[in-house]
């Protein structure tokens, strides 16, 4: 049989390449817009919670209000983890970044998952147990290594208000669970990031969801893509002052080092969700009177725009989010964490689309070795 050769255009990283269809995410690139499922970023950080956005994004529509008391109720219900992996996640080595704790957990899950039910039903509720899990896991973990009793889940709390709760042992105010809320709702999705193409190649098996939100997880832990919030924050305490902003940045640049919380693949303008986190800092900085890092931000944001602006190269999502959530008190090693808490609401939005009209992932490489070539025997080399 005669196989006939497509045309192969190689590009590097996929860029152009278009993976796959949705109806979760939109990006427009050129105008720094973000929707999700035709809702503007802006109004949803805005007007929505954490809880709803999940419901948009597995549903593609809003909840109802008896929808959403329900998946708020489903969330609460089944927030608490296996005594076991609470045992586990005790005899882990404490000095463990928390991100191979949750990508190490969030697998281990799946041998606690006894249903061998593969139906849309059943993997929706998969997804809704993970992303119920996830900041039980990131907030044990972190007390664990403090040598602090975990704090079970609060029965009444919402999502947001209810991770900070079990991360520091008190009630957070108003103020700090809507940032924290808005927080997730804008790392959410994002359309075929690096994690969530990661986690289609694995889902494109017809491996389990549980596999692929642990390959996410690993892959979003990069510091060219979810990992950069941490590395943005050493990044400010190596500056140290906003008069070396300018020295930090020629010298990066001359030795071709990326400065971390700029560029995007898609966005070649100011990434929406980074005006969002911006006017967060913003007000959480003159709140404490702690302001150092916001400063410096501004003056990066300054020096980068008259030398790289021209090249498309803006703030993104990562450049402001660490500077609130050190405001919120946080440790620089749980924002990535913080990023999968919300991402695996995406990542399982996309993984139970994709398998709507599955196809296995399975691209080609641009062969550049030698050609082909008798073996040459151990003494013959
Ligand atoms: N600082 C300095 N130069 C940059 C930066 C940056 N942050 N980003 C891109 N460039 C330059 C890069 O050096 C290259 O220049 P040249 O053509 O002269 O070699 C050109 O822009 C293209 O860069 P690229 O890395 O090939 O572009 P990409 O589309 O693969 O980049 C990126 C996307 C996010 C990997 C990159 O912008 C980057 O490394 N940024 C810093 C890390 C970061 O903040 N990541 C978070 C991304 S947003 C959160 C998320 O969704 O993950």
């Amino acid at each position: 049989m005669e196989i006939k050769e497509k045309s192969l255009e190689y590009a590097p990283g996929l860029e152009g390449v278009v993976a796959c269809r949705t109806r979760i995410c939109q990006i427009d690139g050129q105008a720094g817009k973000l929707y999700y499922a035709g809702y503007p970023i802006e109004d949803l950080a805005q007007n929505s919670t954490f809880e709803e956005v999940c419901f948009l994004l597995w549903n593609q529509r809003l909840p109802r209000h008896d929808e959403l008391e329900n998946l708020e109720k489903i969330f609460r219900e089944n927030r608490s983890l296996p005594q076991e992996v609470i045992a586990f996640l005790e005899l882990a080595p404490h000095t463990a970044h928390p991100m191979d704790a949750l990508r190490t957990i969030a697998s281990l899950l799946s041998c606690f998952d006894i249903n061998l039910e593969k139906s849309p039903e059943a993997n929706l509720q998969r997804a809704i147990f993970l992303t119920a899990r996830f900041p039980t896991i990131v907030a044990t973990f972190h007390r664990l290594r403090q040598n602090q009793k975990p704090v079970l889940p609060h029965p009444s709390l919402g999502f947001a208000a209810n991770f900070l709760y079990m991360l520091f042992g008190k009630e957070p105010t108003p103020n700090q669970a809507k940032v924290m809320d808005a927080a997730l709702i804008l790392h959410a999705d994002h359309e075929m990031n690096a994690s969530t193409f990661a986690s289609l190649v694995t889902a494109s098996t017809l491996s389990d969801i549980y596999s692929a939100v642990a390959s996410g997880i690993g892959a979003l832990k990069g510091p060219l893509h979810g990992g950069a919030n941490e590395a943005v924050l050493k990044m400010l305490m190596e500056i140290a002052d906003p008069a070396n902003v300018e020295s930090y940045v020629d010298q990066a640049l001359t030795k071709k080092v990326k400065i971390m919380g700029f560029g995007h693949r898609i966005y070649k303008n100011y990434d929406p969700r980074a005006r969002i986190f911006k006017e967060y800092a913003r007000r959480l900085s003159e709140r404490t009177k702690f302001s150092r890092f916001f400063k410096i931000n501004e003056k990066l944001e300054e020096v980068m725009q008259a030398k790289k602006g021209q090249h498309g190269i803006f703030p993104n999502v990562d450049l402001y989010s660490g500077i609130v959530y050190h405001q919120l008190g946080i440790p620089a090693d749980l924002f990535t964490p913080i990023f999968a808490i919300a991402r695996v609401s995406g990542w399982t939005a996309h993984i139970l689309e994709y398998w709507q009209e599955n196809r296995l992932f399975r691209p080609n490489a641009l062969y550049e070795g030698p050609a082909p070539r008798a073996y040459v025997s151990m003494g013959q080399r």
